[in-house]
């Protein structure tokens, strides 16, 4: 399939951020996004780069009343010697199919979307911040648009990327945060259910307790399994809590997402010599562990909160201050490798990341 081209003049695009180093995340985008629809009959078509604009939906289209919706989320960096490179892109389009296996959405060619990806970054190699931590960060997203208010799987269906320059995911950087552990609600209920799904709808049904925590002062909520005992992960990261002779992680059983964040950590700290360990750990041993010593570090990962060290634990109304609220010391060697291969400031051992330009 042919990648229509239709750039906007250049009164029609947008200014600059005049301060890279205030950008915020999520909140600006750039002038043009990659758009393509897929229909039962034909399959993908009407692959185009466009201006970034509004789209026009039918109020009856079946996203907005059942959320057939999934999305993805991955960065692109900018290198010292100025090239313009992704991190492990080919893993988001893969979750990408993962999810739309699920949702019953059509599957995407990898290999042409990231061919798409890269062209569209190129057209707007502009907007790819060089300020310390932030970053070009892609959203691909997919939606059932038919217009029909029936319940059954879409034959209509858009596909775009948009591209957004950001700064970090937590105002503060890479500070410890305070975390509530959600005792009421819960995000996902196991095997069977949508949590290793990447769809609207799981972060949509998280706002609640989300909420809740800001008011009382906590950064975000950490999930627990729906019987409230095992840790799951965390709204927008998946958890990693290290104990003086073991890293642990809650393992893929299809509640939680399988962040590629968490994958590419594990990969490191498995090559590093650490007891790595992918198993069900109870909010208990977490507690525990903090308690007696033993748990010694605990963070969080994701793209978008890259390595996001965890101050303290709140569980039923105590906070459990770890590490004395300070970045351990494997956190830290972690986020310095990890984000010194995202920026190509040391090698890419693993090579994990994929030049643009
Ligand atoms: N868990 C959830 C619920 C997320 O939204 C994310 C972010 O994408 C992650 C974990 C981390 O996944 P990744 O490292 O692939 O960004
Ligand atoms: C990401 O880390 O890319 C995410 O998708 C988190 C997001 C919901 C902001």
């Amino acid at each position: 399939m042919q990648i229509k081209v239709i750039t906007v003049s250049d009164n029609e695009r947008k200014s600059k951020p005049e301060d890279e180093s205030a950008l915020r995340f999520g909140e600006l985008f750039t002038d043009h996004m990659f758009l393509m629809s897929w229909n039962d009959k034909e399959g993908w078509q009407d692959a185009q780069i466009k201006k970034f604009e509004p789209l026009q939906l039918s109020p009856a289209a079946i996203v907005l009343h059942y959320a057939n919706e999934i999305f993805e989320g991955l960065k692109a960096y900018k290198t010292p010697e100025n090239h313009i490179i992704l991190f492990r892109p080919r893993k988001n389009f893969e979750r990408l199919n993962n999810s739309a296996e699920r949702m019953v959405l059509p599957q995407v060619d990898i290999d042409f979307v990231l061919k798409a990806l890269k062209k569209l970054i190129l057209i707007e190699k502009d907007w790819v911040p060089s300020s310390p931590g932030t970053s070009l960060y892609i959203r691909p997203t997919m939606i059932g648009v038919d217009p029909f208010i029936g319940v059954r799987p879409p034959s209509q269906v858009l596909f775009f990327i948009i591209l957004s320059p950001v700064g970090p995911y937590f105002p503060d950087g890479f500070k410890p945060v305070n975390i509530l552990v959600e005792t009421k609600y819960v995000r996902a209920v196991g095997e069977g259910g949508t949590g290793d799904a990447k769809c609207g709808g799981n972060y949509a049904g998280s706002l609640k307790a989300s909420t809740l925590a800001k008011k009382k002062g906590y950064a975000q909520v950490l999930w627990l399994d729906s019987k409230k005992k095992y840790v799951e992960e965390v709204g927008t990261m998946n958890m990693v809590f290290v104990f003086e002779d073991e890293v642990v992680t809650a393992p893929l059983d299809g509640s939680i997402l399988p962040g590629i964040t968490r994958d590419s950590i594990l990969t490191i700290c498995r090559d590093w010599g650490y007891n790595v360990s992918e198993r069900k750990l109870t909010i208990t041993e977490v507690v525990k562990g903090i308690k007696n010593g033993t748990l010694i570090e605990a963070f969080g990962c994701g793209t978008a909160a890259i390595i996001t060290p965890t101050g303290s634990l709140n569980y039923k109304n105590n906070d459990y201050v770890i590490n004395n609220g300070e970045i351990g010391g494997l956190t830290q060697k972690l986020y310095d490798y990890l984000t010194g291969i995202q920026y190509g400031l040391i090698p890419d051992e693993y090579e994990w990341t994929e030049r643009v330009i």
